[in-house]
């Protein structure tokens, strides 16, 4: 499979491009918004494409062309204000999803936040970021795409353990990048992960078996 990774220049996103880069079975495109990240990326033998989500739809589906999947992993961030919030966590995802159908892609894998399906859940101060999540995991939800979305706890950037917990509803928690990273990858190509929408936290379970008895 060859996937399109959105956010390819993020803390999420660069380990999952670095992972698809080393597997046999999948190759990767990585999306990148600056010219210094593509240089960066081609320096180290790895596809990469310049295109901002929020740029057209055609810009976006013309960086996908040719790749089986995507995965969206890019965010506005903490440091922007609820304009880029709407800007980039919804609109910016929801033309992706518009991109993908464009070109024929029809396996998109989101990178979505713990609990965005239930808004008693929503701590206050994120709630714009939570509105912005929870409305394009819907609009992802009711696409013709065949999707996964992986609602993941507090991230951390230390190393990954290679055990989850997923499920439809957790109690709060944290997880590292790294097991993230991992759980997109092997979501890309386990059917059982298909038209599933989970909540992810480091937990005593193996990431393929966990994906496999969801
Ligand atoms: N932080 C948490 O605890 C937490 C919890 C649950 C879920 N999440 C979600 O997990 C995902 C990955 O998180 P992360 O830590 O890897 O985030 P990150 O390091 O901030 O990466 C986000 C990436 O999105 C890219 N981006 C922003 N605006 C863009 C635009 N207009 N066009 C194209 N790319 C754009 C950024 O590009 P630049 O590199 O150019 O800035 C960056 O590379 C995000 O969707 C986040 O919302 C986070």
């Amino acid at each position: 499979m060859k996937v399109l990774v959105i956010g390819a220049n993020g803390q999420v996103g660069q380990q999952v491009v670095n992972m698809l880069h080393e597997h046999d079975k999948h190759t990767v495109r990585a999306m990148v918004r600056k010219q210094e990240q593509w240089e960066a990326f081609q320096k180290k033998g790895i596809e990469s494409v310049l295109a901002d989500l929020e740029g057209t739809v055609d810009e976006i589906a013309e960086a996908a062309k040719g790749c089986d999947a995507i995965v969206f992993s890019a965010g506005s961030g903490g440091h922007t204000g609820a304009d880029k919030t709407l800007l980039v966590d919804l609109d910016g995802a929801v033309k992706a999803m518009e991109a993908a159908e464009k070109v024929g892609i029809k396996r998109f894998v989101m990178v979505s936040s713990f609990q965005a399906h239930n808004r008693e859940n929503w701590p206050e101060n994120l709630k714009p970021y939570y509105v912005a999540k929870h409305y394009a995991d819907r609009m992802l939800m009711n696409s013709r795409l065949n999707y996964t979305i992986i609602r993941p706890g507090y991230l951390r950037s230390e190393k990954g353990t290679g055990l989850v917990t997923a499920a439809e509803n957790l109690h709060g928690g944290s997880i590292s990048r790294e097991d993230v990273a991992r759980t997109i990858v092997h979501s890309l190509d386990e059917p059982n992960t298909y038209k599933k929408a989970f909540d992810l936290m480091s937990g005593d379970t193996e990431i393929a078996e966990a994906l496999k008895s969801l």
